[in-house]
């Protein structure tokens, strides 16, 4: 038997746990989005490899608060299993969430290995800075996904991700779910976000939108995905076939969590094909 297959149970075992709004999943989502999203193409920086996000400045960059809770929470599935790095760990763990919240099967494959304590000095953790803000447009989010060596069409399938989970005020001041079902992998948050009327909400808060109910929410990027032409012929696409934004979505998610690692050439079974989404 595979020996990640015990690993992908015992993370699948973590997910219904019983914390905050019952939703563990899409937050070891993010936390492999974001290990893996300070990868810079041009100097080979950032990325998944090294697990960097255990120490200053990665660990305590605002844009991953709460991610602790979700490292935390991977803590007995690494005592269960100490061999594995927290790199393939974490990356694992959000492949393994989608799966379980009805997504597609994201290609993973191990090979990360972990900086310790020891190297901080030498190596360079990311700083803060290098995930999307929010609260900016379609040219940051080109300028931010390009860097990691993305399309246009990734970085809207990528976004797709945002059909789980919600924001927590206490962590990013934003507030509010994208879709009805934040814990099933589905395409409905690019139905609702090419179908409703969102307006600006009116609270003493961050610039998010709303729909006539109040029921869901959408940060300035996702806005700028349905405002941007280019973008915007992706999100109707993947609208119109969940199916085609599922493909799409492990292929992106998938080369997402391999970004600078160093799997060896690909003569030994390394590097896989790295642009598998037509631009
Ligand atoms: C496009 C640029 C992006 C921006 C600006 C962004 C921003 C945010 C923000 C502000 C939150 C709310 C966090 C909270 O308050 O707890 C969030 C949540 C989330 N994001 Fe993103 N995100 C982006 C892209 C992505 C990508 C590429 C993925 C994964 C492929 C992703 C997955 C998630 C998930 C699953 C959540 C829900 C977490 C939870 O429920 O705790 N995001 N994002």
């Amino acid at each position: 038997m595979d020996r990640y297959e015990p690993v992908r149970q015992s993370i699948a075992d973590i997910i219904p746990a019983d914390w905050d709004d019952g939703s563990l999943g899409p937050l070891l989502v993010r936390l492999a989005w974001h290990a893996s999203g300070t990868y810079d193409r041009k100097t080979g920086r950032g990325g998944s490899n090294g697990a960097t996000m255990r120490f200053e400045p990665e660990s305590t960059d605002e844009a991953n608060n709460g991610l602790d809770w979700a490292r935390e929470y991977l803590e007995p599935v690494k005592d269960k299993h100490p061999w594995i790095s927290y790199a393939d760990l974490w990356t694992l763990a959000g492949v393994v969430a989608i799966r379980a919240m009805g997504g597609p099967e994201v290609p993973w494959r191990p090979g990360r290995r972990d900086v310790d304590a020891s190297q901080v000095q030498e190596i360079d953790v990311p700083k803060p800075g290098l995930l999307p803000d929010a609260a900016q447009g379609s040219e940051h989010l080109r300028q931010v996904f390009y860097r990691m060596g993305f399309s246009d069409r990734e970085i809207v399938a990528l976004s797709g991700a945002h059909t789980l989970g919600r924001c927590h005020p206490c962590r990013t001041g934003y507030t509010g779910v994208w879709t009805s079902q934040p814990t099933r992998f589905t395409n409905q948050y690019f139905v609702l976000l090419s179908t409703v009327q969102w307006t600006r909400k009116q609270w003493d808060g961050l610039e998010q939108y709303q729909d006539p109910e109040d029921r869901f929410m959408m940060l300035p990027t996702d806005m700028a995905l349905i405002h941007d032409p280019q973008f915007a012929v992706f999100v109707r696409m993947y609208a119109d076939d969940q199916a085609l934004f599922f493909r799409d979505f492990a292929a992106a998610y998938g080369k997402l969590l391999e970004l600078g690692v160093p799997f060896g050439c690909p003569a030994h079974g390394g590097a896989r094909e790295q642009n598998p989404i037509e631009p």
